[in-house]
């Protein structure tokens, strides 16, 4: 473990590639804000102190870093004046809040979501040991355009990084870039920061200044290549955005793989970075699992299912279905093309089947609603079933009110029930049937009078079409009854 240590995280910038109204860094990767994913490392290398500096949308970007790192100290910059000025702006806060930072500062940003602990460790430590004034965290690309370039000299150390608009032709070959993460041994960077100056080509204080200062005072400075370069690729634009989803996507899915769960399809299977799958899960191709999702041993999800903050118990059977804030038991079976809106409840081995729709909907352990239903505000008890195109139609155009179906009822297929409304234990209702009323444990209820069939009613009202000559047809020469 490194020594003590701060974190100062960069999140002041604009992103105007992005063209966005929300800030870059609030953009999601994983379901997660870039920041977040930045912050999250952060923390696993437990600082002492994280900084975070915000400027742009600041009223957005700041309660919601701290809420995240409800101890992180937040420094504003006003006006976005480079880098330097940038670390300036944190090293302030952290002498205001009465602190002293000691060791090393490690500089980061906060459109960098691919960064991983163990790298940051890697590289805090490796500063360390070498008892540099600066040490870089670079990598060699196969294009380094828009890169601050790590030049060295004939020896091969370390003299300066020069940033792109200010390289010569010869240093803008150079392969080696500037990642943006910069370790800094405490007092060399407090020294250092009044003296930067905004005498370049963007008229900006640039924090990779300290890196030639160093080196003119005589001080060790050092480039630390990390092998994946993939982990320091910032964000800028939206192709970006999607890049570095993939990436992230890619890692979680491995993390799953390696603890013993089923990915069928990698390219069409999405887990965001909050959620948690248990061993013999099997994903089909075309899911999502988002948010704070969580899936117990032996389910299988899939094929085509986006799940949102979504908790789908053990052995549970999920098919083509979009849910959200559902609540799936073990062994219970849903879709294929179901539709779980918040707060549908599904007890063990019960089933939700093919086009139902639910909302509020608590169904008890064995109950099932197999086909073509709506089930909005409604309680249905274990061992209870719904008949095919059931309307649970709980909205009067005014107000919602739930309906309760007991244990064991059975009830018709094209059923509406005209919520509030109770049925029974064990009761039982007849096909077509609108409940209006409640119905009383074990009693079957009827609506609708009794059925009336007009004789020949298409031979005088359809004359002439195939349904009059079909009719024709089967009574000829028949007795008719009525
Ligand atoms: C910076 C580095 C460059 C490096 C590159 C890696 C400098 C001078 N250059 O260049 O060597 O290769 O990153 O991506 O450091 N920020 C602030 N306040 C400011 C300016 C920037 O908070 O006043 C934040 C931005 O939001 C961003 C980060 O710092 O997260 C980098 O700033 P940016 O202007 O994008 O630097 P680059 O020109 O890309
Ligand atoms: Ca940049």
């Amino acid at each position: 473990m490194p020594g003590e240590l701060t974190v100062i995280v960069l999140a002041a910038g604009g992103g105007t590639r992005m063209k966005s109204k929300t800030m870059k860094v609030l953009h999601p990767v994983a379901g997660r804000t870039m920041v977040g994913h930045v912050l999250a490392t952060v923390q696993q290398v437990r600082p002492r102190r994280i900084v975070a500096v915000v400027g742009h949308q600041r009223d957005q970007v700041g309660p919601h870093i701290q809420e995240l790192v409800p101890d992180v100290l937040l420094a504003v910059q006003e006006e976005q004046r480079g880098t330097g000025h940038a670390v300036r702006v944190a090293m302030e806060a952290v002498l205001a809040a009465g602190e002293q930072p000691e060791g090393t500062v490690l500089v980061a940003y906060a459109d960098t979501p691919l960064l991983e602990a163990d790298a940051l460790r890697r590289f805090a430590e490796e500063h360390e040991a070498a008892q540099r004034a600066v040490s870089i965290l670079s990598g060699v690309v196969a294009d380094p355009h828009g890169y601050g370039r790590v030049v060295r000299n004939a020896d091969g150390e370390v003299e300066a990084i020069v940033e792109e608009k200010d390289a010569t032709e010869e240093q803008r070959a150079v392969r080696e870039i500037n990642s943006g993460i910069l370790a800094f041994d405490a007092a060399f960077l407090r020294e250092v920061l009044p003296r930067l100056s905004d005498d370049n080509a963007k008229g900006e204080l640039y924090l990779t200044d300290t890196v030639h200062l160093a080196r003119e005072a005589g001080l060790h400075v050092g480039a630390h290549a990390i092998d994946d370069v993939e982990q320091t690729e910032g964000v800028n634009d939206r192709a970006q955005l999607a890049r570095t989803g993939r990436v992230m996507n890619e890692r979680i899915l491995a993390r799953w793989m390696d603890a013993g769960v089923t990915v069928m399809d990698p390219a069409t299977t999405w887990v965001d970075a909050d959620v948690v799958l248990n061993p013999d899960v099997t994903l089909l191709p075309g899911v999502q699992l988002l948010g704070a999702t969580l899936v117990a041993e032996d389910a299988v999800i899939g094929p085509d299912c986006t799940l949102k903050d979504c908790e789908i118990g053990e052995g549970a059977r999920v098919t083509r279905t979009h849910g959200e804030l559902a609540v799936i038991g073990p062994g219970a079976k849903v879709g294929p093309f179901a539709y779980l809106r918040p707060g549908t409840t599904l007890g063990a081995d019960g089933k939700i089947g093919t086009f139902v729709e639910t909302k509020n909907a608590v169904i008890g352990p064995g109950a099932k609603v197999p086909h073509l239903s709506y089930v909005g505000d409604a309680e249905i008890g274990e061992g209870s079933n719904i008949g095919a195109g059931t309307i649970f139609a709980n909205y009067d155009g005014v107000a919602k009110s739930r309906t309760t179906v007991g244990r064991h009822a059975k009830t018709g297929a094209n059923n509406t029930f005209v919520a509030p409304v109770e049925i029974g234990d064990g009761a039982g209702t007849a096909g077509g049937t609108v409940v209006r009323r409640d119905v009383p444990p074990g009693a079957l209820a009827v609506s609708g009078g009794p059925q009336r069939n007009l004789a020949r009613w298409a031979l005088s009202k359809r004359a002439g079409t195939s349904q009059a000559e079909a009719a024709a047809a089967a009574l000829d020469g028949v007795e008719e009854s009525t």
